[in-house]
Parts: structure tokens; sequence; C-alpha cells
């Protein structure tokens, strides 16, 4: 059996599990939209939560905003989406096909060749990647508006305000998690790249003459996150961008590169922005954004701004290829020898423990919900008592949960349970008093096989 991970062996257990589906199924689905099922948005949830509290509870100088999606249309001047957040487009005057030029192969792109049909390209052209929309009653283009493509303006039109309401000196953070749009025209490969998505970053300031030195710390502590988050770290590297990568507001970016089914891709960026993004507002909004030091003299400058940007949605991608493992288990001849496992850190498995009858009849069923009860307040807690437990097990296995308690007969006589270990599947049986303790242990001390 092969069992290599592929993106189709991703998508489909992402379905039939409940961790992610097509938007607008029934209508033959939304391209660039993907629902997160009861399993995904746990699992999502938990990610953001993990990131949330590596920036702000694990770092005294960073605090929290949730900025509005929609924002005054002159920020996207000032930011310079409007002009530059663009992707060369060329269409296949034959096929219809719109492709982005940058991703043709160059010798077809020169020729002016279809990579699909070999009929003519067009000429390039820019094609901006802001959505837009209308506010108000009347669509006559006054009300023009955009859909934010990136989460970090919203900081940057804040900084002032909280600077004043939270008494922030320099060097200090803001992070943030929330949607952000892109119109984007290649939308395969699942979540990796979608037109509706979610950023989880963070706009560190700093004076102007210690960005490297932050640069590098910045890019220290994002290669920390994903050891703490107990992924595999021989699948991750940094990438950093040539001249002609850099975006328009970046002196210097380094990307954090996970070797997906589909190759090497970005993950997520550490941005040294400049002081471009403040010193733009201040120039369209015509207010006064320096920071005054009031420890050095009252000293003003505009901030230089180091930037963490993340994909929350890519990076649940990347933890569902990574967790995913086919495991040979036993050498019947059969199906049953193998196990899908998704091998989640326990502290984002959407489901922390399973409680499991052994049987439905003999009041092992409520003794089983009894136990479920007492360790809801503590863990996420899955109940489940159809089918041979081999079968329970496995669907289990299948949604990452670390831990399945099963009870029995010998539960009713003397309180003892049998716990199985997702990873090792070394069943022990303690007693049903010692759960919590024993479960918190072993998410404390996990480590992945
Ligand atoms: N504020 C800077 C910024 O947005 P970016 O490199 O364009 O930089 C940052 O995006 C991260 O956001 C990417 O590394 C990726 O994880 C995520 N991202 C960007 N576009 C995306 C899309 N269309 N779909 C899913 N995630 C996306």
């Amino acid at each position: 059996m092969d069992n290599s991970v592929t993106m189709e062996k991703i998508v489909s257990l992402a379905k039939r599990r409940g961790f992610v589906f097509q938007s607008s199924e029934i209508y033959g689905g939304q391209a660039g939209a993907w629902d997160y099922g009861p399993m995904g948005v746990e699992l999502k949830n938990r990610i953001a939560r993990f990131w949330w509290k590596e920036m702000t509870q694990l770092h005294d100088d960073i605090v929290g905003l949730d900025a509005a999606i929609l924002m005054h249309p002159r920020t996207w001047e000032a930011s310079g989406h409007v002009e530059n957040f663009t992707d060369p487009l060329v269409d296949c005057k034959k096929c219809k096909m719109r492709f982005r030029a940058d991703m043709i192969d160059e010798a077809k792109l020169a020729r002016k060749e279809c990579p699909e049909c070999g009929g003519e390209l067009t000429d390039t052209r820019k094609f901006n990647l802001m959505f837009k929309t209308n506010i108000g009653p009347v669509d006559d283009g006054g009300g023009l508006i955009y859909l934010r493509p990136e989460t970090a303006q919203g900081i940057y039109v804040n900084y002032k305000n909280i600077v004043q309401s939270n008494r922030m000196k320099i060097p200090f953070g803001i992070a943030q998690i929330g949607k952000a749009f892109r119109n984007e025209i290649v939308t395969k490969n699942f979540i990796f790249r979608t037109c509706e998505f979610e950023q989880m970053e963070m706009q560190y300031f700093v004076h102007p003459g210690e960005d490297v030195k932050f640069f590098d710390y910045w890019r220290e502590q994002r290669w920390a996150y994903f050891q703490k988050l107990g992924v595999r770290m021989d699948k991750l590297r940094w990438h950093q961008h040539g001249p002609g990568e850099l975006a328009h507001y970046a002196k210097d970016a380094y990307d954090i590169e996970y070797e997906f089914p589909m190759g090497w891709k970005e993950l997520e960026g550490v941005h040294n922005r400049t002081d471009f993004d403040l010193k733009r507002h201040q120039e369209f909004s015509g207010k006064d954004l320096q920071y005054i030091d009031q420890d050095n003299g009252n000293e003003r400058y505009i901030p230089y701004i180091i930037e963490t940007s993340a994909g929350l949605t890519r990076q649940l991608l990347m933890i569902l290829c990574d967790a995913y493992e086919e495991q040979k288990v036993a050498d019947k001849g059969n199906d049953d020898d193998w196990r899908t496992v998704m091998r989640f850190h326990p502290n984002l498995a959407p489901v922390t423990v399973a409680v499991l009858p052994l049987m439905k009849k003999d009041g092992l069923a409520e003794l089983a919900q009894e136990i479920r009860t007492g360790l809801k307040e503590e863990f996420a807690t899955d109940y489940d008592q159809s089918g041979a437990i081999g079968r329970r097990y496995r669907r289990q296995d299948e949604i990452g949960t670390p831990f399945c308690v099963t009870v029995d007969y010998q539960t009713k006589e003397d309180g003892t349970v049998t716990v199985r270990f997702r990873d090792s599947m070394e069943q022990v049986r303690i007693h049903r008093d010692e759960l919590e303790s024993t479960l918190k242990k072993a998410i404390k001390d996990y480590k992945r096989v």
C-alpha cells in the first residue's frame, strides 16, 4: 500500500471527518471559499488560541486588537494596495482560461502560447487583488469600499490610540487575528490559497536604528513557535525574498516555508516594513503619527515596523498535512492492517478524550456518560457507543483524539477504566479518580513519536 501523504487524502479525510467542507457545496461549490466543520472549527480555534497566547500572554510588550474589516478607502491608497497590490494576468483567446503570468513557463509566455490548449494569450495585464463593494443605499460608485486584503492596516491606523490608551513604550507590539480577502485567480491546493482566509499578524514598533536587531529577534521567535507547536522541524525552512519578490513596503523579508504534499510553499512571513506604512498614513490622513519618547528628551520619530504575518487557515492545512499518517499496525493481509492517524499535539486536537462504553447494555453506557461528564470541565470530550471497540478507536485516530477511555464490566466493580494512548496504542488500567491527573500529565509530557 502507498502510504505517502497526498493532498487528495487530506481533502478526503477533511470532508469525511468534518474538518473542512467546500463552500456552498449543494450549489456546485464556491471557488476560493471553504467552510470549517465541527472538527475544523475546533482545530482552527485551538491554533488561534495557541498563537494568541504565544504573542500576547508570553510577551509582556504585546497587546491585542480586533479592528473592523471595512476601513476608510483612503487606507488602501495610503498603504499602496490600490496601486501595487496586483497580479500579472493573461487570458487565452481560444479556451478563455486565465493564468498568472508569473506562473507560466517563461518560453511559452514569450511566445504567448496558452499552457492548456496552445491557443494565443493576451498581453499581460495588472489585476488588483482587492475585493470592492459598496457601502450605503446607492450603488453609484460613491460608496466604494474594500474588503481588507491584510489585517495589518487596522493595526497601523490604531497605533496612536493604543500608545495613548495603554501607555505603550517603544518597543512594543500589537497582535490581531481576523479575516482577510483577496481576489485570487489560482485557488487550487484546497485551503492553501483562498479568496477568504484568516490571518494572525503582529506588528512590532521599534526605534528606526533597531529594526535589524528586532527583525532577527522575531525570526528566532517565529521559528521557536513551530518547535512548541510540535510540528516536524525538518519540514520547515527559511526563504529570503530576493529583490524581485519583495512587497512594495518591505526592506527585507523572510518566509518560513513548509514542505506540503505539493512541494515547499510559504507558510508565513517576517517582514521589515520600515516606516513606510506610518509615513504614508501620516501623509494621507494629515495626522501626526510620530512617537514621542518621553524617556529620551521627547525625541520624535516615526517608528519602524517588524511584522510577523501568518495565515491561520494555511497553518491549519500545514497541521493537517503534518499530523496525517497511515500506519501499518498488523499483518493479516487486509485493510484493517492499516490505520489512519492524525498525530495532533494534544493541545491542538479537536477532541482530547473520548469515552467509550464496551457495551451499551448493563448500565455501561450510563456509567461512561457519568465519567464523561466528570471530564468535561477540563477537557474537550466525545462519547461513542456505536460499533465494535476497534472501529471506534480507528474513528478517534482519524480525528486525532490523543486519549480514549474505555468503560467495561470491571469499571462497575472496582471503578477502574482503560486509557488507550493514540500514538503508541498502549493501554493502561487506572482508577477513574486518577483520570484527570493522568491525562494532564500526559498532555504536559507529550512528545511526538
Ligand atoms: N501583512 C502582510 C501580508 O499580508 P502576505 O505574505 O501577503 O503578507 C501573509 O500574507 C500570510 O497570509 C501568508 O504567509 C499566508 O500564510 C497567508 N495568506 C496570504 N494570502 C493567502 C490566501 N490567499 N489564502 C490563504 N492564506 C493566505
